[in-house]
């Protein structure tokens, strides 16, 4: 991704810095990981699965540099420095997510990534499928909708499972794609394990709004609370939402029982998503 931004021209420098603020310092990388492990336990190679692992943390950085704006969350503190609308302003803020929107399928069209192009064809229309409507952006929306009121807990893991675990799912399965593999049964298996996962990883970061700590996040605790956001501490209290964030990250690991690959990366993951202190 560095060399990607090195790579651009230098006659916009504030919007060039920006997305390097946003995209490169920090964040623990989960979509990428996960679009490696997927790949490499079917045997992708690694620097194909680069341009696939950039594009999805691209949308993700994306979707944090807005997320954190005042219209929506109003948080002030991302990977433990100023979010980006504080430091670069609000316009460019917004136009330093919608640049790396772009990018994320610049990268994947990029002939140096060797993927097929009948693959680059099926993973951009998945990545564009998981971020936008009935995705990420339709998850954000719901989620700005749910404040100030109570929602049943169905439409709360609805939520979920679109502002987060859409995304999620775009790294699972499209390291999986990167492989040209069309095994159907596979690519379902690898589904159910990031729908699992990707609810786990959102209640996680629910409870960690309760019970973490600013410095160790390097995101302000307490942001939902004081926005009186709809989340699973919320509705259901704090030890009914570890209980199935945990429960989460079981049905995850089940799920890739079925399957006769190396699993085990994906294993830790489930498991480092309910344990995490950041
Ligand atoms: C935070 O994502 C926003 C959610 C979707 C829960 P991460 O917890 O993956 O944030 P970084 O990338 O590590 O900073
Ligand atoms: C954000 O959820 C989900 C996306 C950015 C798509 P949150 O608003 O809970 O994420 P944090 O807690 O600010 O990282
Ligand atoms: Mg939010
Ligand atoms: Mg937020
Ligand atoms: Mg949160």
């Amino acid at each position: 991704m560095e060399h990607y931004i090195d790579e651009l021209d230098d006659e916009v420098p504030s919007l060039k810095e920006a997305i390097r603020y946003g995209l490169l310092l920090g964040g623990k990388r989960a979509r990428p990981l996960l679009v490696y492990a997927t790949g490499t336990m079917l045997s992708v190679r690694e620097e194909q699965l680069d341009y696939v692992a950039a594009a999805c943390e691209c949308i993700h950085a994306y979707s944090l540099i807005h997320d954190d704006m005042p219209e929506m969350d109003n948080d002030k503190l991302r990977r433990g420095r100023e979010t980006v609308h504080v430091k670069f302003g609000p316009a460019l803020a917004l136009l330093a997510g919608d640049t790396l929107q772009a990018l994320a399928f610049e990268l994947l069209s990029d002939p140096r990534s060797g993927l097929r192009p009948e693959s680059v064809v099926r993973l951009s229309a998945a990545l564009a499928r998981f971020a936008g409507y009935r995705g990420m952006c339709g998850g954000q929306a719901l989620d700005l909708l749910a404040e100030n009121v109570k929602i049943p807990l169905e439409s709360l893991r609805l939520l979920h499972a679109k502002k987060t675990g859409a995304l999620i799912q775009a790294a699972v399965l499209m390291g999986a794609m990167a492989s040209g593999r069309e095994d159907e049964k596979l690519l379902k298996t690898l589904e159910e394990y990031a729908k699992q996962v990707g609810l786990a990883f959102q209640i996680w970061d629910d409870v960690l709004d309760v019970v973490g700590d600013t410095a160790v996040m390097g995101k302000t605790a307490l942001s939902d609370v004081s926005l009186n956001k709809s989340t699973y501490p919320a509705l259901l209290g704090l030890e009914t939402s570890k209980r199935l964030a945990a429960e989460a990250s079981d049905q995850a690991i089940n799920a890739l029982s079925s399957l006769s690959f190396d699993t085990e990366l994906l294993r830790q993951f489930a498991v480092f998503c309910v344990t995490r202190d950041h």
